[in-house]
């Protein structure tokens, strides 16, 4: 949710600017934005994507060797060029740009224009140039004024900020809004995401929430808003650049996908133990006992995340038997959860820059629970603020639509499952055996899937035009109905929705007629004759079938009307695979329509904001 980066050093910061945003610009895409400062302050925005702005600076000569540069997913003011960041002052001689929001806006706006501020845009952002600017009146120094702005501040925010009066400087904040500084020779970065920064420096400094630094060429110094010197420990990046780009693919979600039998593996690599039928999580180590004792686990995430935490609950309920529950985070913290000491909470986040898991995780802090992570992104801010946990190691995502992400959020709680399950006896050593061989085979079954992109094409051009879409699936596969459904409303715009297969009588049915292809996720698992009843009750309406079935059944091809073949595995781990035909066939019904795959309308990659 929004993508900001600043270079200060001894290049053209321009071209090292648009290049960072252009990595940042699955954040959002609704306006883009720079400012320079040599000698005065240059600023150049516009509505639409990173490629607009291009076009609009043109063979226009701008060099300056300190810069900032935003992409911008709207929240207060619609996308047009006025409300597209940078801000700036009323002098022209401070620029800001901001992720997140500010939530006394309103209150300080009428404070400033009282006292002779002119405010020319709608957004929340610009009221904090101004607030900059009244302090910096005070002060004279640009690091003073805007920890002195802050303190005034409610809501979100990671910010950049700089002024003509000091052209050496840069100054960054954080509170609920991630900002990662990139340490270089003679030079420093500062962005939201550490793919801006990838390109020039491995080495990086998270900001903590109510922290801010000034970076000059040579010197990064950062003290809290309240003034106190902190200093802050330099890690390392350790992904490569080549992960971040198409690799010859159309599309980030199609070269995500095509991934996973890599990225699975690597959430598996040095963790399943197949031979001993168990598996090893260094992550979980220091909550071992505590998380082996417990009596109740709580699984809370937003969106994709979500439908992962609703195949963990069964996971870890049949492996475990130890009773979950799943909370959409957005809810958790306005609930007033009822938590115990005992309590486990996962917080499962691909980002881990998410508002609504982050303000879940502290929720279940302050209620004493034990909090862990499932977490993507190394070093985000859901990682780090969780006692331990768990890296799911899928690798960079792009995509705006989770893919690789979710598969791997699934290999990881299998694997939680299945040690859990283990060290409470309640799986022998052979049962472990059996389900650690089908987890390890799980990479393979996915690349099968593959060989049917072509029929799942075919599928498409008999459906593109529809404009409903119906996914059902009992068990595990309910959440992966879910997850199918939502893969296709974000990135084709066709409404689709996901339901267990018996609740349909209970309603949807009535939706029923040639015009509904209804996707049935029925591998050959317990539930399975049940299952075929929901078909045959949808064949008698007409309705249209798509089933995602096992290799070895030869009942569904006489019920449905299209068949995408599945390998088997045992059910709780089936989701991993039978997702993946969801997912292509999400991705080709885009391509068809012809919509904009890894940057779908009003979504953003990481939503920072509540
Ligand atoms: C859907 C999607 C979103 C995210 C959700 C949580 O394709 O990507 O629903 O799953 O915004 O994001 P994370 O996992 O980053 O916390």
């Amino acid at each position: 949710m929004c993508g900001i980066v600043g270079y200060i050093g001894q290049k053209n910061s321009l071209p090292l600017i648009l290049e960072g945003l252009r990595r940042l610009e699955y954040r959002g895409y609704d306006s883009a934005g720079v400012a320079l400062i040599d000698g005065g302050l240059t600023i150049r925005k516009k509505a639409g994507k990173v490629s607009d702005l291009v076009n609009l600076i043109g063979n226009e000569h701008l060099e300056a060797q300190l810069g900032i540069g935003h992409t911008r997913w709207a929240t207060h003011g619609e996308p047009n060029d006025v409300n597209a960041h940078p801000h700036w002052d009323c002098n022209n001689e401070i620029a800001i740009i901001h992720n997140g929001i500010i939530e006394n806006y309103t209150t300080l706006k009428k404070k400033l224009q009282q006292v002779g501020h002119t405010i020319r845009t709608v957004t929340d952002t610009e009221v904090l140039v101004h607030l900059i600017e009244e302090m910096y009146k005070r002060c004279n120094d640009l690091f003073t004024a805007v920890r002195l702005a802050l303190l005034e501040v409610e809501g979100a925010y990671g910010i950049l900020v700089i002024s003509t009066r000091e052209p050496d400087k840069i100054i960054a904040a954080r509170k609920g809004s991630p900002i990662i500084i990139g340490r270089g020779d003679g030079e420093n970065l500062v962005a939201s995401d550490a793919a801006a920064l990838i390109e020039h420096t491995r080495h990086v400094m998270y900001l903590e929430d109510g922290e801010v630094a000034c970076l000059t060429r040579n010197s990064v110094v950062t003290k809290t808003i309240h003034d106190e010197e902190i200093i802050k420990q330099v890690d390392e990046i350790t992904y490569d650049l080549e992960e971040l780009e198409k690799g010859g693919y159309e599309h980030f979600m199609l070269k995500e996908i095509h991934e996973q039998p890599d990225s699975i593996q690597n959430s598996l690599r040095g963790r399943l133990l197949v031979n001993d039928g168990t598996v090893k999580l260094g992550g979980l180590e220091p909550v071992m006992e505590k998380l082996v004792n417990t009596n109740r686990i709580l699984l809370t995430a937003c969106g994709t995340s979500w439908h992962a935490a609703l195949v963990g609950k069964i996971m870890i309920e049949q492996l475990a038997h130890i009773p979950v529950e799943v909370d959409y985070a957005s809810e958790f913290r306005y609930r007033n959860p009822v938590l115990q000491p005992t309590d486990i909470v996962f917080v499962i986040s691909q980002s881990g820059e998410t508002a609504d898991t982050m303000a879940a995780l502290k929720e279940a802090k302050r209620k004493g629970a034990t909090v862990l992570g499932i977490v993507n992104v190394v070093g985000s801010t859901i990682a780090r603020g969780t006692e331990a946990g768990v890296y799911i190691h899928a690798g960079p995502e792009i995509g705006v639509a989770s893919t690789k992400a979710f598969t791997s959020q699934l290999a990881v709680l299998g694997q939680i499952a299945l040690l859990l399950g283990r060290k409470r006896g309640r799986l022998s050593q052979e049962v472990g055996k059996a389900l650690a061989a089908d987890l390890a085979s799980i990479p393979d079954k996915v690349k099968k899937v593959f060989s049917h992109e072509a029929q799942i094409k075919y599928i498409v051009e008999e459906f593109k035009d529809v404009k409903n879409f119906l996914y059902l699936g009992r068990g595990s596969n309910f959440p992966t109905a879910l997850e199918g459904a939502l893969k296709l409303k974000e990135i084709s715009y066709i409404h689709a929705e996901g339901y267990p297969a018996a609740e349909m009588k209970h309603g949807p049915i009535a939706l029923i007629d040639e015009n509904m292809p209804v996707v049935f996720i029925v591998p050959k698992d317990a539930i399975y004759e049940k299952v075929l009843s929901n078909m045959q009750e949808v064949k008698a309406r007409k309705g249209r079938i798509i089933a995602i079935a096992n290799e070895d059944d030869t009942e569904v091809e006489h019920i449905a009307d299209f068949v995408i073949r599945v390998p088997r595995t045992y059910s709780y781990f089936g989701p991993i695979v039978n997702v993946i035909p969801l997912q292509l066939l999400a991705y080709y019904m885009a391509v068809a329509r012809g919509c904009n795959v890894d940057q779908p309308r009003n979504l953003a990659k990481s939503v920072t904001v509540e």
